[in-house]
């Protein structure tokens, strides 16, 4: 028997309440506990009925590797860990205005050009207004199923029961928190609605072998809005950011069932939509024709790909017992442990001195290998003297001022080559340092292995330091 009960849910954490109270006291959340009403059906103990037998198989037995097809989108392909699966569903999260439903609709006519059939269904744009936009675009396509609707019943109804040769094997979903399902009393977009409403949709798309995308809003502080749940439900899970400002956008995947999680996508927003990027390096350097003070470019790597980054660093004087220190597109804690190291080790004063850190082109990096280039643009500010010009650098920045080995030197530095660098400060403990330049078969650049944060400053601005200590 049913009987119709209310919960409070947390919006956040998704958990469930007795009653209703400012604070989650789950997640921490205030302001996240809503209503709910849920219909409950009396439990009924695993005696009163009889289980199927389920087949098992060995390990070793020979299953199938999931099929993949590409979308016809390179960048889109990579992160997805090669194209993709039936029966698979992607969460792809975002800003409001990120793109995410242009990535999507580009995606779709990429994918019907190759003769498979997709639906895209939009709770949120009314058919005329996606296809004025595939228009304005150039993507009109005869082969895109278009639909506006936010039933999930209605949507089920359509496409599981599809005519012969006519069923979809692509269903984008833009957005699940607009989609609901008529027998909860809770509103679209609530806790109990989403979670709901992606076990239907996923379960149709297990059964029928789709791919399923499902567009996901985030919260302010930049989480898939909904319970966490969702993002366990889903085989993939990609986030798709830029900053406001900059017209580059990197679709990122931070869970995936069918390939790695280290690997991004970048696309650059224009009039015509969104452009892949191949080539991303070039991208996030600025123009460096004239070398100036306080910038360094880092040799980093984003996944399998190497991305060569600028960073720039403003050291100016402070009159206040606290001076400033702000960082954009990277950790401020690594830049105290830098400034930190540079004091004591290298004698080196910047605690007067008000302290500026920016990564160009507002890409975050989150690698330790910035230390070293991090170091050597704080050092040409706090100097006013420019670096080398055409050279990169990357290496981890020890405690005690030591340079610390990172992976893929290899990878690093034939990118920086490929973009026309001469040179490379490199750590001297990375393994491959022992057999110096010989192993990079090719590279013609000319690679200096640097021990110490001390030695570096040394090199480069030794008439400069004022204070030596032995490095
Ligand atoms: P949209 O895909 O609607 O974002 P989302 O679905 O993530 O909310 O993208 C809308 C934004 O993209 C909007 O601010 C305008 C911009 N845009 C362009 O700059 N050029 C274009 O060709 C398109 C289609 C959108
Ligand atoms: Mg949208």
């Amino acid at each position: 028997m049913a009987k119709q009960t209310s919960q409070f849910v947390c919006q956040s954490c998704g958990a469930i309440h007795p009653k209703w109270s400012g604070k989650c006291d789950d997640c921490g959340n205030w302001n996240t506990i809503t209503e709910e009403s849920v219909s409950e059906t009396t439990p009924k103990g695993l005696t009163s009925g009889k289980g199927k037998k389920i087949d098992l198989v060995t390990l070793s037995s020979d299953t199938k590797d999931a099929a993949r097809s590409a979308t016809g989108i390179a960048e889109l392909d990579r992160v997805l860990g090669g194209g993709l699966v039936a029966g698979s569903a992607v969460l792809i999260g975002g800003d409001p205005g990120i793109g995410k439903s242009t990535l999507l609709l580009q995606a779709v006519v990429a994918i019907a050009q190759k003769g498979i059939a997709c639906s895209y269904i939009s709770g949120e744009e009314s058919v005329a207004q996606v296809t004025l936009r595939a228009k304005r675009l150039g993507l009109l396509s005869p082969k895109v199923q278009l639909a506006s609707a936010t039933s999930v019943r209605d949507i089920i109804a359509t496409l599981d029961t599809p005519q012969a040769g006519n069923a979809a094997e692509v269903v984008i979903i833009d957005s699940i928190q607009t989609m609901y399902l008529d027998n909860l009393d809770a509103a679209p977009g609530t806790v109990s609605q989403v979670r709901a409403a992606s076990h239907e949709l996923i379960k149709m798309a297990k059964k029928r072998g789709i791919t399923l995308f499902l567009v996901g809003h985030v919260t302010k502080d930049g989480q898939i809005a909904g319970p966490r749940v969702l993002e366990h439900m889903v085989d993939t899970v990609l986030y798709f950011e830029g900053e406001r400002g900059h017209e580059f956008r990197i679709l990122r995947a931070v869970k995936n069932r069918f390939g790695g999680t280290d690997e991004i996508g970048v696309f650059e927003m224009g009039n015509e939509g969104l452009r892949e990027i191949s080539n991303p390096s070039a991208l996030f350097l600025s123009n460096r024709e004239h070398p100036i003070s306080g910038a360094c470019v880092f040799a980093g790597m984003e996944g399998s790909r190497p991305l060569l980054v600028e960073i720039q660093a403003l050291i100016a004087p402070s009159y206040m017992s606290a001076p400033r220190r702000a960082v954009v597109g990277w950790d401020s804690n690594r830049l105290a442990m830098i400034l930190a190291v540079l004091e004591t080790r290298c004698g080196i004063r910047f605690s007067d001195k008000e302290v500026y850190l920016s990564v160009a082109g507002g890409i975050r990096v989150s690698e330790p290998a910035a230390d070293l280039a991090v170091a050597a643009a704080l050092l040409s500010a706090l100097y006013d003297m420019p670096l080398p010009s055409s050279c990169v650098m990357f290496g981890e920045i020890g405690l005690s001022g030591e340079i610390r080995g990172v992976s893929r030197t290899e990878a690093r530095l034939r990118e920086a080559e490929k973009l026309g660098f001469s040179s490379a400060y490199i750590p001297a403990a990375s393994p491959q340092a022992t057999a110096k330049n010989s192993q990079y078969k090719g590279l013609t650049m000319n690679i200096k292995h640097v021990e110490t944060v001390h030695l570096l400053a040394r090199q480069l601005f030794g008439a400069a330091l004022t204070k030596k200590v032995a490095g």
